[in-house]
């Protein structure tokens, strides 16, 4: 079972070409220099005295020369709006009759508008479930028979206030479906926690995703809720502002170093623009335990993206009232695990992480561990050739005084 995981990530049996190796090798150093910044960073819960309290989360992160914002909110469906300044003295400003009224175009700006260097969103618009009983493909697509999905626009979430841990960044958006005549999340929930970083570190979880203060990290948990079928396998749907008229892509990077993610040699990224511009990281596992490890690892299969214009996608209000009626929104699906191996059947139990960014992707220097094991590698080799070359030089030499003396 664990073979066939591997196998369908990536690069369970191919030896990776010494080239590749070398490549790899040069370019670890000079960006594991890079992430050394650190930056000041503010969780706010901004509160609407004059109706009815909703959660809208401002973290602010600020830099020498920049600010960057995030603002999540369970205004609508979960969503996140991010935004990049090049002051440190950008601000948010709500207004919230504007945000909760039906145009709420202009609710929420940042400003000095012309400070904005660059702005997106990303919207969680549902919980998707297959069942996947009859699927023997582990990559198929979709990975089963979709059940009905659970709007995320339909949702109660917890007081955000409450959650808020300024020891840790973090703040956690706790839901469940509003109406549950199923009762299917009765003892369940689906959670968002939102943690943000003052400087450059890697959570002790896998997996354990390289993170700096310019990024954010999101951990997705779906847990205790029934499952509608023995073999469910969830999934989620996000959409996401394009830049231009195209969606932007995900694209997979490959690694020869699973050290933090045990089994997993895949980095997958969706980039807004050409770099640096804003990204969204993750590496295509999930958990359906607590605290994640190779056991307990599920493969995870991103879709392409797709312009969302074709079917109505639930409406966030914070991305509407910052970007305005804009209609080029592009849609993914992420679904986590395959009919076999562990699954959310096991513990009804599921962790994924992501996370967001702006500027240039975190990228993992080889660990240690691996760069010791290529020193050892190439550097057998190359005793051999140098030895091999000395015996070379010093027969030739003897040879030659050999010859001369005859
Ligand atoms: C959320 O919690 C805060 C602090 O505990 C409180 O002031 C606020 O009224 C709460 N909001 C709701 C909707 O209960
Ligand atoms: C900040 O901006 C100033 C002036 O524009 C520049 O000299 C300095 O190098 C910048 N610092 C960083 C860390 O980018
Ligand atoms: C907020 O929006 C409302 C409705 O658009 C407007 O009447 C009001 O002046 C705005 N408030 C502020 C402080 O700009
Ligand atoms: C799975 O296959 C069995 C036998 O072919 C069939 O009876 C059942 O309805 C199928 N289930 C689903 C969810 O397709
Ligand atoms: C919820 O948990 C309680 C107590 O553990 C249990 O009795 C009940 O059957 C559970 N309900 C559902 C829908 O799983
Ligand atoms: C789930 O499994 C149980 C026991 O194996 C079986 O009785 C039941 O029919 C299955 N349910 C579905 C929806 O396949
Ligand atoms: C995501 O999956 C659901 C259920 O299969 C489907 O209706 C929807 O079109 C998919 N969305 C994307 C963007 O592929």
């Amino acid at each position: 079972m664990r073979g066939s995981v591997e196998h369908s990530w990536g690069w369970g049996h191919c030896a990776p070409s010494p080239l590749l190796l070398l490549t790899l090798f040069l370019f670890a150093a000079p960006f594991g220099l890079l992430g050394e910044k650190t930056r000041q960073v503010s969780l706010e819960v901004i509160p609407n005295w004059l109706g009815p309290v909703q959660n809208l989360l401002h973290i602010r992160a600020v830099g020498t020369n920049s600010t960057l914002h995030y603002i999540w909110s369970s205004l609508g469906p979960l969503a996140v709006v991010l935004v990049a300044t090049n002051t440190p003295h950008s601000t948010l400003s709500v207004n919230w009759s504007r945000l909760l009224s039906p145009e709420p175009d202009g609710g929420l700006m940042v400003l000095p508008k012309d400070s904005i260097q660059f702005s997106s969103a990303l919207v969680f618009t549902r919980l998707l479930e297959f069942d996947s009983t009859n699927v023997s493909d582990t990559a198929a697509k979709p990975p089963g028979t979709p059940y009905p999905p659970y709007s995320l626009a339909d949702f109660s979430w917890n007081n955000i206030t409450d959650s808020l841990d300024p020891a840790t960044l973090s703040a956690t958006f706790q839901g469940h479906p509003m109406n549950d005549p199923t009762r299917t999340f009765a003892n369940g929930s689906l959670a968002f926690r939102v943690q943000a970083f003052s400087r450059s570190s890697r959570p002790a979880q896998p997996p354990r995703l390289l993170h700096t203060a310019d990024t954010c990290q999101l951990e997705v948990a779906l847990v205790g809720a029934s499952p509608r079928g023995n073999r469910s396998l969830f999934g989620l749907e996000v959409a996401t502002l394009g830049q231009g008229p195209d969606c932007p892509s995900v694209q997979e990077q490959h690694s020869i170093d699973d050290e933090y993610a045990p089994a997993v040699f895949q980095l997958d990224q969706l980039l807004w623009g050409s770099l640096p511009s804003g990204f969204a990281q993750w590496r295509p596992v999930a958990y359906s335990q607590k605290p994640g490890g190779r056991e307990s690892a599920l493969p995870c299969q991103a879709s392409p993206l797709h312009p969302a214009l074709a079917y109505p996608l639930p409406q966030s209000p914070i991305v509407r009232a910052f970007f305005g009626s804009q209609n080029n929104f592009c849609a993914f699906n992420v679904t986590f695990g395959a009919s076999t191996g562990p699954g959310y059947w096991d513990q009804h139990y599921l962790s994924w992480s992501m996370l967001l960014g702006v500027g240039f992707p975190p990228v993992d220097g080889l660990s240690p561990l691996v760069l010791g094991i290529m020193a050892v590698a190439l550097g057998a080799p190359g005793l051999m050739l140098l030895v091999g070359g000395l015996v070379l030089l010093l027969y030739h030499k003897k040879y030659s005084e050999y010859q001369s003396i005859n």
